[in-house]
């Protein structure tokens, strides 16, 4: 993504994390036209990643990061448009209270980091520039991902777990988040919390306010863009190096978890676990 304006020199690292203050990078006191130019990258990030996912308005925009405790990791390729450098895409990460569903169909309260939004440009994408944002990310919050909970994630998104994390196949819950079956194994009992249950089934609110509930309630747009009533709903069992299919942008459908099927192993629980190295090493293959 190009801009009339130098971008390496509002971005001096490949990967900028971006917060409330905006600013990168160390937290001095920016001229304010360069804050400017921030602000520009950022709305016009989320209107493309809005775009791409087919949304009624953009969940990422600079006011709305000044406003919200996300984190906003920024990849730049700093050599392309004469030395000016482009934008690749972002990755957006914040923590949410959610009531998730484990494998035995229990309530339990979390509050995970999860992936709110996630975006490399159109003609940079299958390039691997989303595997070395989202592996920055990790590294970064030396997490793994399968302690993440992902936001309505799409089908690209869907797949691109599956490809590179082996994540699949999710747990069935009642909201838009996805988590998969490591996510509740992985974790000791002071993280996860039993929810009694004290209505019966129908009348749990079973998650926090999101995001894009937010934003749908803000621009006053029309409901969620589920697939049409004919469209075929993914399965979201892709198996681990077989991606999903998506020639254009994917419609923005809800998630279906798959059934669960064996649990997981207890893993270690930093990046470089027996898991990842196993994708690792079909990637390089
Ligand atoms: N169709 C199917 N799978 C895709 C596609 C596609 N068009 N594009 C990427 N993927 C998945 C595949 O698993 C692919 O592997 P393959 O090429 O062997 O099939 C893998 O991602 C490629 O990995 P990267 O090159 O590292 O990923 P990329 O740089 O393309 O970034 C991303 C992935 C962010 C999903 C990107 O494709 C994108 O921006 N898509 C449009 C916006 C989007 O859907 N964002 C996710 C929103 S959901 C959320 O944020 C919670």
């Amino acid at each position: 993504m190009e801009f009339s304006f130098d971008i390496n020199q509002l971005f001096p690292e490949r990967v900028s994390i971006l917060d409330q203050t905006i600013v990168a990078g160390p937290k001095s006191a920016l001229r304010p036209d360069l804050q400017a130019h921030i602000a520009t990258v950022i709305d016009e990030l989320g209107r493309a990643s809005a775009k791409a996912q087919q949304l009624p308005a953009a969940i990422t925009s600079a006011s709305k990061l000044q406003s919200q405790r996300h984190q906003l990791y920024l990849l730049k390729d700093g050599e392309s448009n004469g030395g000016r450098g482009v934008v690749v895409g972002f990755l957006k990460v914040g923590y949410k209270k959610l009531f998730l569903l484990d494998r035995q169909g229990e309530h339990v309260e979390a509050e995970p980091l999860c992936v709110l939004d996630f975006y490399i440009a159109e003609n940079m994408q299958r390039h691997g520039y989303g595997l070395e944002l989202f592996d920055f990310m990790l590294q970064h919050k030396n997490l793994e991902p399968v302690l993440m909970a992902y936001d309505r994630p799409s089908p690209k998104f869907l797949s691109f777990l599956a490809k590179h994390y082996c994540l699949t196949p999710s747990v069935p819950q009642a909201n838009n988040f996805v988590v998969y079956e490591g996510f509740f194994l992985n974790r000791s009992a002071a993280q996860l919390r039993k929810v009694p249950l004290k209505k019966p089934d129908g009348e749990i609110k079973p998650y926090s306010l999101m995001t894009r509930e937010v934003v749908r309630q803000e621009e006053r747009a029309r409901p969620w863009p589920f697939a049409p009533p004919h469209s075929p709903q993914r399965s979201g069992s892709s198996q681990c190096s077989h991606s999903l299919s998506v020639e254009s942008s994917p419609s923005r459908t809800p998630p279906q978890a798959a059934p669960a099927s064996s649990p997981g192993s207890n893993r270690d629980q930093r990046p470089q676990s027996p898991l990842i190295e196993r994708c690792r090493i079909r990637r390089t293959r």
